[in-house]
């Protein structure tokens, strides 16, 4: 039986990887994008996050990674609930709002709103929110790992799903309906965003 080809390992003597290069390397992952929202005794937040990820069905946890630098991280650890917000083609203006410094109140006014279980802001077009009780927090780094167990869901929104990649958005096209020309590809990634200043470093430190 051949054994598969394997490169030469690098060497111990390697230079360790820097944080820039390790940067870099993630933005070359597509990742959803989401808005974090929090509102209660801590008072109301949100920021603009990719790294969201799915723990476990059961029960329904998933987690949301969090620099502890940012505005909105007293209000989340403090309120101990939050909504994710997932979001879909047209949202890039108000991705844009929650990532970067920009006041609290003008991010808000940016979407319409409404409550599920937690009291959280819930985005009323978002292609899916999930509502939270923050259940577990791990500090890594820079950055809390917030572990979140599921207690809602809403999935109002009909849109295109949005993706950031190589530092800008894209959205991916909905599976055509029937009747669709058979050659055509059934998902389509197109680029909608341009180059924001903010965004990359921002999104890139987040990773
Ligand atoms: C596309 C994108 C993804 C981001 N992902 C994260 C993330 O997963 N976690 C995080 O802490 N910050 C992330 N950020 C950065 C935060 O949104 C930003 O630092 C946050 O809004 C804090 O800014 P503030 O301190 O002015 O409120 C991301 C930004 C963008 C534009």
């Amino acid at each position: 039986m051949t054994e598969p080809a394997m490169t030469e390992p690098e060497s111990a003597a390697a230079v360790p990887v820097d944080a820039s290069a390790y940067r870099e390397a993630m933005s070359r992952l597509a990742s959803a994008v989401h808005l974090i929202t929090t509102d209660g005794p801590g008072g109301r937040a949100g920021f603009t996050a990719s790294a969201v990820c799915s723990v476990s069905d059961a029960p329904p946890t998933l987690l949301v990674c969090v620099n502890r630098a940012s505005s909105a991280y007293a209000a989340l650890t403090h309120n101990g609930t939050l909504c994710v917000n997932t979001l879909g083609e047209g949202h890039e203006a108000v991705a844009g709002l929650f990532g970067g410094r920009t006041p609290m109140d003008e991010r808000f006014a940016a979407g319409t709103w409404r409550r599920l279980r937690s009291g959280a802001p819930a985005l009323a077009d978002a292609l899916v929110s999930f509502d939270c009780r923050i259940v577990g927090r791990h500090a890594v780094g820079s950055h809390d790992v917030l572990y979140c167990v599921v207690e809602a869901l809403a999935a109002p929104g009909q849109a295109d799903a949005l993706l950031y990649s190589e530092r800008r958005y894209h959205t991916l096209s909905s599976a055509p309906r029937s009747g669709s020309a058979p050659a055509e590809p059934a998902r389509a990634v197109r680029t909608v965003g341009v180059r924001s200043a903010e965004g990359p470093a921002r999104a890139l430190r987040s990773a």
